[in-house]
């Protein structure tokens, strides 16, 4: 049998998956480091990690071993039976994290997020408050997973239209403006605080100093849970393992997916000591939560993650996409402001050129670049954290060749 063309497999796509993506019109078959191939043999910088995902680049030597190995020896046993790897992984996220003493590993980001609003009403429940004073406090910008419940969380109208009825019990504050959030606990009816330190998909928005601290002494004083949803800026991509770190905070909860795994499945919800005993036998689980391939990948990605060499690629590489970043915007001006932590940055088009990052990420892909979008107006730039100084400079280079593009192209001139 011949093989499909990349345009036959894209004309699968549109025919038989439910039309909720739009991808780029590119079919990727393999990947090394943070580059990639399509099926003709193009190969492309890889700025995007699947979404912040393959923090270790593709095909990790060392990934693939441990996935390897535990596949030729067990698979799945679930939750009703003890398995290696996932223990060993709860008891490193413990040791990592600083503040936690217990882990409830399940999927995705979604699921990491739900496991924490549970527990928070589990919590307010367990304290005698009713379920009106059980209210969830999130951002506006902020993204915390398509679920019913997370996309309640998600203070982003566009990602909730036409879903109600959506869950009660969350409320929205303005991200950066620790008055705006004193003002919401005046009610007296808050049980957490869920925010992301750095906003991802919202816009690469950190939080500003102060904003984290500001947040854990107003959930301190009126006894109320700070949780951080680290799903993305979380595992070494803002230059320090947890992204928190920066800010000098201790949480109460952290949740973590995406890069936990380095491409593999995985989320995880960390509880520190306030809230480790809350949820109890039976109140909750998931069957594939602590699947051994999953873990043994998840404890090879931490280590690696973790380790002083990717923290400081982190934070050179950052400069070096900034640097570049400031350049092309003094050669071309499309930029209003470059920001972002570490290895997750993003650079905010200007007003008159808002809604038309799409298009930019087009010239990208054709120039052999995969950069993201954030929010309306960013393009977002998450590489894997180990990307070398020659896929930096090859990056930028057709970041360059994209961006002439694009202000060459007919609806700029
Ligand atoms: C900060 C944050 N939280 C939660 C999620 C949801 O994660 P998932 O897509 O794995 O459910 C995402 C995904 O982009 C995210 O960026």
């Amino acid at each position: 049998m011949s093989q499909p063309s990349s345009d036959d497999l894209i004309a699968l796509g549109q025919q038989r998956w439910l039309p909720v993506y739009r991808p780029r019109d590119v079919v990727l078959d393999h990947g090394r480091g943070a580059r990639l191939w399509d099926r003709e043999g193009r190969d492309y910088v890889d700025f995007a990690a699947g979404i912040a995902v393959c923090s270790l680049g593709h095909a990790d030597p060392d990934l693939v071993a441990a996935l390897t190995e535990q596949a030729g020896k067990l698979w799945h046993a679930s939750n009703v039976f003890y398995t290696e790897p996932p223990l060993r992984l709860a008891e490193e996220l413990v040791a990592a994290s600083r503040f936690a003493e217990r882990v409830f590993l399940c999927n995705s980001g979604a699921e990491a997020n739900e496991a924490a609003i549970k527990l928070v009403r589990r919590w307010a429940t367990q304290k005698g408050r009713p379920p009106e004073k059980r209210v969830i406090l999130t951002f506006r910008g902020s993204f915390h997973g398509r679920t019913l419940a997370t996309v309640t969380a998600t203070a982003q109208p566009k990602y909730q239209e036409g879903f109600e009825p959506l869950p009660g019990g969350f409320r929205y504050s303005t991200f950066n403006d620790l008055d705006a959030v004193a003002a919401e606990f005046g009610s007296g009816d808050i049980a957490a605080v869920l925010v992301e330190p750095v906003q991802g998909e919202g816009g690469v928005m950190p939080a500003a100093p102060g904003f984290l601290s500001g947040l854990r002494a107003l959930c301190d004083q009126h006894d109320v849970l700070l949780v951080l949803d680290e799903i993305q800026c979380g595992m070494g991509r803002t230059g320090t393992l947890f992204a928190h770190w920066q800010d000098e905070v201790t949480p109460d909860i952290v949740t973590l997916a995406k890069a936990l795994g380095a491409g593999f499945p995985i989320g995880a919800m960390l509880a520190g000591p306030k809230v480790a005993e809350v949820l109890g036998f039976g109140s909750h689980g998931t069957t594939f939560g602590g699947n051994p391939l999953a873990a043994a990948v998840a404890r090879v990605a931490l280590r690696k993650l973790a380790s002083p060499a990717i923290e400081a690629n982190v934070n050179r590489q950052s400069e070096v996409i900034r640097d570049g970043l400031s350049a092309l915007n003094a050669e071309l001006d499309l930029f209003v402001g470059i920001r972002g932590r570490g290895l997750m940055l993003g650079a905010v088009l200007k007003p008159e050129l808002a809604g038309r990052a799409g298009e930019v990420l087009d010239h990208a892909a054709r120039a052999g670049l995969l950069i993201l979008q954030a929010g309306p107006d960013v393009l977002r730039f998450v590489p894997p954290l180990n990307i070398s100084d020659e896929e930096v400079a090859d990056g930028m280079q057709r970041l360059g060749t994209a961006l002439r593009a694009f202000t060459d192209s007919p609806s700029l001139s």
